[in-house]
């Protein structure tokens, strides 16, 4: 098999074997094949697509290109989430222990954050002494225990993967559905677990801006979980405004602990629940979701759900007393308003823009290596339809340094499009697949 043959079958629109992509895929990774001609490939196929068979080859072959998780020692079903990244995003740390409570396993890979979207595990980090820094065995065990772990991912999972992204990244070839659907899943299905629940974001703030790209990469992605023999379900949530009020690390701590006392915001404590129960319902423990969200309200309203986030963060080598106490979290030293500069209603929030605030503010990465300020970040005071009048608060920034606030606040008042026109709401959850 030459490579030049796979690039020419490809541009000329030809449908690749399951072998040809393995042997390309293994052959990446082991660096006989250059990037240059792994560009030209993923550009042919940026033009001409690959069909559905094409992407479970590619993202099996990926899975399978370093370690696939052994989970088999962990009792129950196992469980995964995932995001596919925006703003605000604290969904994991909530729904997590409410369905760990609920009896199922969550063992759960989770990344950092990078550019204008957050990442769990910096946002875990905000609690002092927390690691997700686990080896295998302190894992595996911990879930056994107490039913959720969650560790960085290792530098052996889909290692085809990791540097096909960086190499699509500097070639113009990330935006194409099969190759991020096929990215994604191939980590997702390398950790393992028994069901996996998507939430396919759409909105200003997301990766897919439009609905309808969002519904054809959550149908992707959930063939692709089925044709690899998993219980795979997608929810296409608004990411049009900023998810809840907190945008940041440690205060996106802080409103994921107020969900789980019963009292966050109305948009996150709905994606939550219907995260929350689409899980339960996969995994065959409830067969509607009445019945899931009542199970989900229960673990909440007994405080076991917020118990289970405290026996989490010990065993991960966090203390705890912060999860009772989350105003001990690191908080800024200042705290700056943005006002309104004039009456109206908010018609839109370009929530990239809102996510860049809580950057310039220090609270994300611009690159990889780049060191992050967890106590920095905003709360959204008015969203999208709310009626705001001149002077009034908009957000509060919480900086640790004056020229960055000022620079984010301007940045947010030019995210919001205020009119004179009565404005709709938003709503959270757009479909389901
Ligand atoms: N996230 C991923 O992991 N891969 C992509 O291709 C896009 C987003």
């Amino acid at each position: 098999m030459r490579m030049y043959d796979l690039i020419l079958k490809k541009r000329n629109g030809g449908k690749l074997t399951e072998d040809e992509i393995r042997t390309m895929i293994t052959d990446y990774t082991n660096g006989s094949i250059p990037d240059y001609q792994m560009s030209a490939m993923m550009m042919a196929i940026y033009f001409n697509g690959l069909d559905k068979d094409e992407t479970l080859w590619m993202t099996l072959a990926m899975e399978h290109s370093g370690e696939v998780l052994d989970l088999s020692s962990i009792k129950g079903i196992k469980a995964d989430k995932h995001s596919t990244g925006g703003v605000g995003d604290k969904t994991s740390l909530a729904v997590t222990p409410m369905v760990a409570v609920c009896g199922l396993k969550i063992a759960k890979m989770s990344g950092r954050g990078l550019g204008h979207t957050g990442g769990t595990i910096d946002k875990l980090e905000s609690i002092p002494g927390f690691s997700t820094d686990l080896t295998p065995e302190h894992f595996v065990n911990q879930v056994n225990d107490i039913g959720i772990a969650i560790m960085g991912q290792t530098k052996d999972l889909a290692p085809a993967d990791k540097k096909l992204y960086a190499l699509r990244d500097v070639t113009a070839t990330v935006d194409q559905m099969s190759l991020i659907a096929s990215s994604i899943m191939s980590k997702k299905l390398a950790s393992n677990a028994d069901v996996i629940v998507l939430d396919v974001k759409t909105g200003s703030g997301a990766f897919m801006k439009s609905l309808e790209d969002a519904k054809a990469l959550a149908k992707e992605m959930t063939e692709i979980g089925h044709g690899a023999g998993k219980v795979t379900k997608a929810v296409i949530s608004n990411m049009d405004q900023p998810l809840g009020r907190a945008v940041g690390n440690a205060i996106e701590v802080r409103e994921a602990i107020d969900t789980l006392n019963g009292e966050g915001p109305e948009d996150f404590t709905k994606l939550v629940f219907t995260i929350g129960s689409q899980l339960l319902i996969a995994s065959g423990m409830y067969d509607n979701e009445s019945d899931a969200k009542a199970a989900l309200q229960k673990v909440i309203d007994d405080g076991s759900a917020l118990n289970k986030f405290a026996a989490f963060v010990k065993a991960q080598g966090g203390d705890e007393s912060y999860v009772y106490h989350p105003e001990n979290l690191p908080c800024a030293k200042l705290t700056v308003p943005v006002v309104a500069e004039r009456d109206g209603y908010i018609k839109a929030m370009d929530c990239e823009k809102i996510g860049l605030t809580s950057l310039i503010l220090g609270g994300g990465r611009v690159t990889k290596e780049s060191a992050i300020d967890l106590s920095v970040g905003l709360t959204i005071e008015a969203k999208v339809g709310d009626y705001v009048k001149k002077g009034e608060t908009l957000a509060v920034l919480y900086a640790n340094d004056e020229a960055k606030a000022k620079e984010a606040g301007e940045t947010y008042r030019n995210a919001l499009t205020i009119v004179d026109e009565a404005c709709e709401k938003q709503k959270i959850i757009l479909d389901m697949i």
